[in-house]
């Protein structure tokens, strides 16, 4: 090994060994510590069984001694070895006496110490739902280091010795919250709750280990988990409040880091008295800087962000609705800025800042959620305190200790809260701001909003008893973190290192896992066992293991071997052992950036910007670098950058010893293959400091920026002969363009001695793509991309060295342009900055009346802890089974046999159903048309059709056993896979035709006529509760009760009963919760839950099916994509005259509501705008993927999209503006439909011009218009797209129930037939019935939906559920206040309760059924004429997005919405419907992209390939404007639904993106006019741009290009 360097001084560090701090897992440094005896270990056992694992006081006996030399295989014979796993789980002891290896942490939690607050949801460390906190003690430095993991992929095997803490040790409803959930489920961040436990571990374990962190911190600690409901924005919000203002620097950290340098011109930010106008970390004159996007003038946040004109923008100071008009009109602002340090000790210079700028925002505290105020029991039920604070985020469920005295006062409000209050005063009619209050407001406790909670109960206690200004009982509010409130390490693991020292053999039935704890009885092992896997992170292996069947039966974890987790410095560079994690990486790298000089470390920041972008936190705290560099993986974001920099390896083995090797191609020798022997183990990576003379940069394109895997990724050096522009040696690696990282030897060799000037960006261009060339059919596909990608990132190379020559040889080079240096400089993100109005509720409206207030979810405190129950948390049943299904691997074939004799065969297997079991019609099924089969009968029609399902004692043996089930198939012909293989067959079912006007004589009275294809691509629910059913059958009358995550219990009582051969009323289907739908759990759950019942059924025990993630992608099927074919015709003003188009869906294989979707998007393709002449026909194709099904919007999106881009096609042929053209052509008032009705109402117009000036339309397309013309390479896009969402399900479905009963407790248990599913349905169903019945919502519980309390359910979906079921349960509830009427008449000052028992002394009954139709809906379905909808729900939005003209990355700089939904029952659920719709959306028409293989085999299963946004995706600044005063007659108390709609507005965002792209293509002098289909993925927007280097590509590609019905079918 290398020389410690003595000489060179190093922070913390008192020798050549760096001292990792706590905050990762940090390096190991070998520990000698306490004597201990080792005990021998129990084999043979069952490592399932429940007595081996022990919980608490058991635990705690010895250890039993290993007999070393009995054990097998014959390497443990000298060593002592310990097969007890010991660990701790939220402060307990758990012994495991005989751990299986193959079980992973979070299995182990789950199934065997039934902690099911964990979450499985990928199973492959994709999204974070299983994150826990791992906390180790470091016996010789002394520290407690705590790191949040993804528990799926940590074999519970390597937690010995740690503490492992889950969210239910973070907080519960039974002793107190944590401030992380109380924040979280107060801010609105909690929808489903599936995604819920995941975010708070995240959050939870950076304040463990940072107690005031910053906005970056939070946001850098959450890029590994995904939310799919809120759109992420109120997570940040609450979050948020924990956050200093201060921000940790990105990019290499040094503040002259050319990658950080803002490529925002001064214009961009402001005057010159800025300080600084970095995009990261960077100081601020806090004179000119305001938080909240209040006064942006500089357009610099006051945390240093800059946001240019889009930040400039984010709160406009006039802005009428935001200001103090917004008061004026009762109004309130809810108003985040994330980095806003609310609750901290800063927070008053923050607040005084936004006051001396003279804004007079509204800061009155009346908020969605209101920081000040976090604490869960301020409820929305106010008494009579003069002012009306923060109280908007009350909640209808309160857990009984909340804040009990563990959290610090806030009782008097702050002056400057009482000017804030003032400001409101005298504007609005309904505001509950006392008009002269502020000098006695100050003396109002802000406590007095605290509603009593019952203690006895645990809830909210909200009747008018409980109401009292003064009420001591309170609870205090919450300031923020705590530490001290934190379980205690335990002291065990701090008073001995004994558990760290012991070497481990774990033996299971098929895997033996190894820990050796030295170098030596490693390397033994690895001679004897050359093909055993080492494993550290197990971030690679086991994504193999989980999602691949892989299986390897030897298991070597090396994390206790010293020398491989060590880091020296020595003279020449890092030696970092090869078990060292990339967060350590991370961390030490930063630390030499920070204290050596810049020239040296230039490598360093190199691989540090690669960190950033290197998956989430959980997986960077537990991956390897060694693991990275032996996986070899050719798309491996640290390898090229290790290359270029020149490091070294160490290798080592018992035979040979060490061996150094470089690091160069011939490392890698194939396709995951490198040259090291099989008896190796890779020790150390020597990476070498760079000399003054050498520039380094690295490069990462990927889908999406954060926590993704790479498309293409470069890393280039460049040494210069000192004091010249000369090249000296030049170093250019790439991953993604081979089977390997490679490198491009020509350039590298051609330009050596060259001048860095233009010729040689021209030659190394040209000789790049003779380096770096791709056939055709290379894997991965994106060809042009890819090759585009490889030059783009050397004109961002070649700009940035000459850069920094600039300022070395600046006689020889002149410096950087700003347009340059926007080339070279990655995106700066600036903070978030997000507004939200509403219309608060009238002053008369009584306290305790909820309707109307943002109150919180109903579950979303027991999510945040952990408590919530989903399907697969249900205890197990006696006796219960588990199953799997067997799925089609072919897309059209005939079954030629199904021979099931090897999965029989395997032990703990039950049984195997198929066909054969389900004769005749019982196997028939199908949601709507029964053309469907349960279990597929002698042939196939798409891959992951269910052919059978095999059930055993556990769900591992059931799926090992579903891959031994043999289909024998014999192929059918190719199958139709594509719209355009489905045309060319012509394979489609009955086709729909809308006809309005005469198309022939439009088209004649045009001035133009344009003609296109546009294709919008399908989108995966991804809603992050996998499939999970369970059936139990009660033993009598063939009954049998279904525990489901459906969108549709009737649908699945139907199909159940069907195919059980039973009627209905023998099948129960409950449904608590489902942890999200989006209409992909309306009917295809039903593949999954029947297969479950017949054999449950069959059996007569109960049967547990989960799916997992990807396997429920391959069998469920997604939103249609759409193929459109369109001829239109209008005049020079840009009205439209006729409309001719064929839609083309892909249906998939059945019909399931296909049909139904058609016609909604043929009626839905006016948008807001008049057609005179329409004749549009939509074709539903049969192919041969899985049946596509209701997906958010069902068939709107499409149909808008279309619409939307003809116009604004139309818009760039007449070189109109957009927004004119959309005018002309909007509806109004008294116009017909194209379906032929007559508008009634039309409130698009008035959310257009609301929008237009809320986002101050007009003065920023000026500024975007000068953006773009003195940039070249960013460019950005304004857009603004309405929605007119008609709401109504076909005629027979618009009907609901409901029942609700009175007990003589004074308790109602509510039922109504919707399910809950993170839409807060039954949050606003428990306001409805709350006013109804004039009783305090906490009186009302709705414990599930269930088909034997309301029948004949319609299925949660089309966004109309809370006008159904909330006009149904209004029904019930006054029919049972009519008859409780005359007690109240009798005893006025009586209590609820008192009535109801009255009543029943009585004789009156107590429970009444509600019943709601809406019977106006008259709609032709064989015309396609008539009133096809009950009302529509409008809005429209504003985006700007800018766009990275070389690498085709967007940003979405800014989005308001302004939508009306009538008077919102609840504005937080509303708000948060909106916003995570409209995410949804964006992930539809950006990001998001299935592609199957040409055999019909979905490619992009599981959160690895399939990419929904994340938290860095949300717009920048997103303001949601709800319009006031627009009561809805249609619906319960005058609301509008708005589940769907919203997700239409992402149209905004497409057609912004669109819009940058034609300014780029102007510059390139290509047509304004051309295609873009959706997604508008980086590919996509890259060569739509179409600049030198396409063109240069085109050429350079020989051979045809990828044929769209060949290879890869995205
Ligand atoms: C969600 C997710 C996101 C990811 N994102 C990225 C990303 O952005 N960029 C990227 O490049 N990768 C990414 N990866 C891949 C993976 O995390 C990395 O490759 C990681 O560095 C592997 O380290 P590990 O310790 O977990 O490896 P392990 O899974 O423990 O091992 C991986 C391989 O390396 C071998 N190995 C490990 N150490 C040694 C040794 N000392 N000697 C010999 N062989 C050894 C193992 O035997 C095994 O074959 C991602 C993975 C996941 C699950
Ligand atoms: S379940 Fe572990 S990351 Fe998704
Ligand atoms: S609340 Fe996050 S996934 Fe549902």
């Amino acid at each position: 090994m290398r020389k410690a360097l003595s000489n060179v001084p190093i922070k913390g560090s008192s020798g050549g060994c760096i001292d990792n701090s706590t905050e990762d897992p940090p390096v190991d440094i070998t520990e000698h510590s306490v004597e201990e005896f080792p005990r021998k270990s129990a084999k043979g056992s069952d490592a399932n069984s429940p007595e081996n694992s022990t919980l608490g006081s058991a635990a705690s006996s010895p250890v039993i001694p290993t007999d070393s030399c009995g054990a097998d295989p014959p390497e443990s014979c000298d060593i002592e070895t310990y097969s007890s796993l010991v660990f701790f789980v939220n402060g307990r002891r758990v012994v495991e006496k005989a751990v299986d290896p193959e079980l992973t942490l979070l299995l182990y939690l789950r199934e065997k110490l039934r902690l099911t607050g964990s979450k499985l949801g990928c199973g492959e460390g994709g999204c974070g739902a299983c994150t826990v906190m791992l906390s180790r003690y470091h016996h010789s430095q002394r520290v407690i280091s705590h790191y949040c993991v993804n528990a799926c992929l940590t074999p519970v095997a390597a937690v010995h010795g740690m503490a492992v803490t889950t969210v239910e040790g973070v907080g519960s409803l039974k002793t107190r919250l944590h401030v992380v959930q109380e924040r979280l489920a107060n801010a609105h961040g909690s929808q489903c709750g599936f995604c819920t436990p995941g975010i708070v571990m995240a959050m939870y374990t950076l304040l463990r280990n940072k107690h005031l962190p910053s906005q970056e911190d939070v946001l850098e600690n959450l890029t590994g988990n995904l939310c799919r409901c809120t759109g992420y924005r109120p997570i940040l919000d609450g979050f948020g409040t924990l956050t200093a203002k201060t921000q940790v620097p990105a990019g290499c950290g040094r503040t002259n880091c050319c990658r950080t340098a803002s490529p925002l011109t001064e214009d961009d930010v402001g005057t010159k008295k800025n300080k600084s106008v970095s995009g990261r970390g960077t100081e601020v004159d806090e004179s000119v800087a305001r938080v909240n996007g209040r006064e942006s003038d500089q357009g610099i946040q006051a945390n240093g962000r800059v946001d240019g004109d889009a930040a400039n923008e984010c709160v406009a100071k006039d802005d009428p609705w935001r200001t103090d008009n917004a008061n004026k009109e009762g109004f309130h602002v809810s108003d985040h800025t994330n980095n806003s340090s609310l609750n901290t000790p800063d927070d008053d210079d923050v607040e005084n800042n936004i006051f001396k700028s003279g804004d007079h925002a509204s800061h009155s505290g009346l908020k969605l959620a209101d920081h000040d105020n976090f604490n869960p029991t301020h409820q929305n039920q106010k008494n009579n305190a003069n002012i009306e604070v923060h109280i908007l985020n009350g909640s209808l469920r309160t857990p009984e200790h909340v804040g009990n005295g563990d959290t610090v006062h806030h009782d008097v409000l702050k002056p400057e809260e009482c000017v804030r209050g003032s400001s409101l005063n005298g504007h609005g009619e309904h505001n509950s701001v006392k008009t002269n209050g502020c000098v006695e407001d100050c003396s109002v406790r802000v406590n007095d909003d605290v509603t009593r909670r019952s203690r006895a109960k645990g809830h909210v206690q909200c009747d008018e008893a409980s109401q009292g200004i003064n009420d001591d009982d309170s609870p205090r509010l919450s300031t923020g973190y705590d530490p001290t409130q934190e379980i205690i390490f335990p002291p065990e693991l701090k008073m001995s290192s004994h558990l760290d020292r012991q070497t481990l053999m774990y033996q299971g039935p098929r895997v033996t896992y190894w820990r050796p704890t030295t170098l030596a009885h490693l390397l033994t092992l690895k001679h004897r066992h050359p093909y055993s896997k080492i494993i550290v992170g197990n971030t690679e292996v086991g994504v193999e293991v989980n999602t691949r069947n892989k299986l390897y039966p030897i298991l070597i974890n090396p994390s206790k071997v010293s020398e491989m987790t060590r880091v020296s410095l020595v003279e020449s560079g890092l030696v970092i052992g090869a078990s060292v994690t990339l967060s350590t990486l991370q961390k030490t790298l930063q630390h030499q950036v920070d204290t050596q000089p810049d020239y040296m470390t230039r490598s360093f920041s190199a691989i540090l910007e690669m960190l950033k972008w290197f998956a989430g936190k959980q997986i960077r705290n537990a991956a390897s670098l060694g693991g990275n560099i032996m996986t070899s993986s050719p798309i491996s974001d640290l390898n090229p950058v290790l290359v270029a920099a020149g490091s070294s390896l160490t290798f080592i083995s018992l035979q040979d010893g060490e061996r150094e090797m470089v690091m160069d191609q011939t490392f890698f020798t194939g396709y995951r293959q490198n040259s090291a022997r099989s008896t190796e183990v890779l020790l150390a990576v020597h990476i070498p400091f760079t000399q003054q003379e050498d520039y380094i940069h690295s490069y990462k394109q990927s889908r999406r920026p954060d926590d993704d895997i790479t498309i293409v990724n470069a890393a280039m050096r460049v040494r210069m002969v000192a004091g010249t522009c000369r090249v000296a040696q030049l170093s250019l690696i790439f991953g993604g363009m081979a089977a390997t990282t490679v490198h491009a030897p020509k350039t590298m060799k051609e330009l050596v001695g060259r001048s860095w000037d233009t010729s040689l960006l021209q030659k190394g261009t040209d000789l790049l793509l003779e380096d770096l060339p791709l056939s055709p059919n290379a894997p991965g596909g994106m060809v042009e991309y890819r090759r585009t990608l490889t030059i783009s990132f050397f004109l961002k190379f070649y700009l940035s060295v000459r850069g920094w020559l600039s300022e070395n040889v600046g006689h020889l080079v002149r410096p950087l342009s700003q347009d340059e240096l926007s080339a070279s400089s990655p995106f700066p993100r600036p903070t978030a900055i997000s507004t939200q109005s509403f219309q608060q509720v009238p002053e008369s409206q009584g306290q305790h009346d909820l309707v109307g207030r943002p109150v919180v979810h109903t579950s979303a405190f027991s999510q945040t802890t952990g408590e919530a129950v989903y399907v697969e948390d249900i205890p197990h049943v006696e006796n219960e089974l588990h199953a799997a299904l067997v799925v089609s691997s072919r897309a059209h074939a005939k079954i030629l046999a199904i021979d099931e004799t090897r999965a029989l065969q395997l032990e703990g297997v039950e049984a195997f159903f198929c066909a054969r079991d389900l004769p005749g019609e019982k196997n028939i099924t199908g949601p709507v048309t029964a053309d469907e089969q349960v279990f597929a009968q002698d042939k196939v029609v798409c891959v992951g059709q269910v052919v059978g399902v095999v059930v055993a004692r556990d769900h591992a043996t059931a799926r090992q056993a579903a891959t031994l089930v043999n289909i024998h198939y014999q192929d059918l012909g190719p199958p139709i896979i594509t719209i355009q293989d489905a045309i060319r067959a012509q394979s489609w079912w009955e086709p729909w035709t809308v006809n309005r006007g005469n198309v022939e004589e439009g088209f004649k009275i045009a001035a133009h006529l344009l003609e296109g294809e546009m294709y919008i691509g399908g989108q995966e629910h991804f809603y992050m509760e996998p499939n999970a059913h369970i059936a139990v059958p009660k033993g009598e009358n063939n009954e049998i009760d279904v525990f489901s995550t459906t969108q549709n219990p009737t649908g699945t009582q139907q199909l159940v009963a069907k195919a059980l051969g039973v009627p209905s009323n023998r099948v129960v289907v409950h449904v608590k919760r489902v942890g999200g739908g989006f209409g992909g759990k309306e009917t295809r759950s039903c593949c999954v839950s029947v297969p479950a019942a017949v054999a449950a059924a069959r059996l007569n025990r109960a049967v547990r099916i989960r799916l997992e993630r990807q396997e429920d992608m391959l069998v469920t099927g997604g939103r249609h994509p759409f193929l459109f074919r369109w001829k239109v015709g209008f005049t020079p003003e840009g009205r439209l005259t006729a409309l001719q188009a064929r839609l083309y869906s892909n249906a998939g294989c059945s019909l399931d509501l296909s049909d139904s979707l058609m016609i909604k998007a043929l009626c839905s393709l006016d948008s807001a705008y008049n057609h005179q002449n329409l004749c549009v026909t939509g074709y539903s194709c049969k192919t041969n993927l899985p049946s596509n099904t209701a997906f958010r919007g069902f068939g709107v999106p499409q149909a808008v999209m279309f619409i939307e881009d003809i116009l604004s096609q139309m818009a760039a042929f007449l070189r109109l503006d957009p927004v004119k053209v959309r005018e002309t052509n909007m509806y109004r008032v008294g116009d017909m439909t194209i379906v032929s009705y007559k508008l009634e109402q039309n409130l698009v117009a008035q959310c257009w011009r609301q929008v237009l000036d809320n986002a101050e339309f007009e003065a920023r397309k000026a500024r975007v218009q000068d953006f773009n013309r003195s940039n070249t390479y960013r460019k950005r896009g304004l857009a603004a797209t309405p929605v007119h969402f008609g709401i109504g399900f076909e005629r027979v479905l618009n009907q609901a129930g409901a029942l609700v009963h009175a007990y003589t407790d004074g308790s109602v248990l509510l039922t109504h037939a919707g399910i809950e599913m993170g839409q807060g349905l039954h949050t606003k169903m428990i306001q409805v019935a709350s006013r109804a019945l004039g009783v305090s919502s906490d009186v009302v519980h709705i414990s599930e939906t269930c088909t034997n309390k309301v029948p004949n359910t319609s299925p949660t979906a089309a966004s109309i559920s809370t006008d159904l079921n909330g006009m149904a349960v209004l029904n019930a509830c006054q029919e049972l206040s009519r008859r409780l009427q005359p007690y109240k008449e009798r005893s006025p000052e009586g209590s609820w309760r008192d009535w109801v028992e009255a009543a029943y002394s009585d004789q009156v009954s107590l429970s009444a059924t509600g019943f709601y139709r809406i019977a106006e809906i008259s709609f032709n379905p064989v015309t396609l004429t008539g009133q096809p909808f009950s009302y529509y729900t409008s809005g429209a939005a504003v985006t700007e997005v800018e766009i990275d003209c070389l690498t085709g990355r967007h940003m979405i700089l800014r989005t308001d919405i302004v939508m009306d939904i009538g008077n919102s029952l609840n504005p937080a659920l509303d708000i948060g419907q909106i916003e995570g719709a409209f995410m949804q959306g964006v992930g539809l028409v950006t990001l998001e992209e299935l592609c199957y293989s040409p055999e019909g085999v979905l490619l992009t299963r599981g959160p690895g390939a399939y990419k929904i946004p994340g938290f860095q995706d949300i717009p920048c600044g997103l303001h949601v404007t709800l319009v006031r005063d627009s009561p809805n007659p249609k619906a319960v108390f005058s609301s509008k639904a708005v589940g769907e709609p919203p997700l239409v507005l992402a149209t905004s965002v497409f057609q912004a993106i669109k819009a940058a792209v034609t300014a780029a293509r102007e510059d390139n002098h290509l047509p304004r006019v051309f295609r873009l289909d959706s997604p508008a993925t980086a590919e996509r927007i890259r060569l739509a741009c179409g600049d030198h280097f396409t063109r240069k590509v085109k050429v350079a590609t020989r051979g045809p290009q990828p044929d769209k019905a060949g290879n890869t079918v995205c």
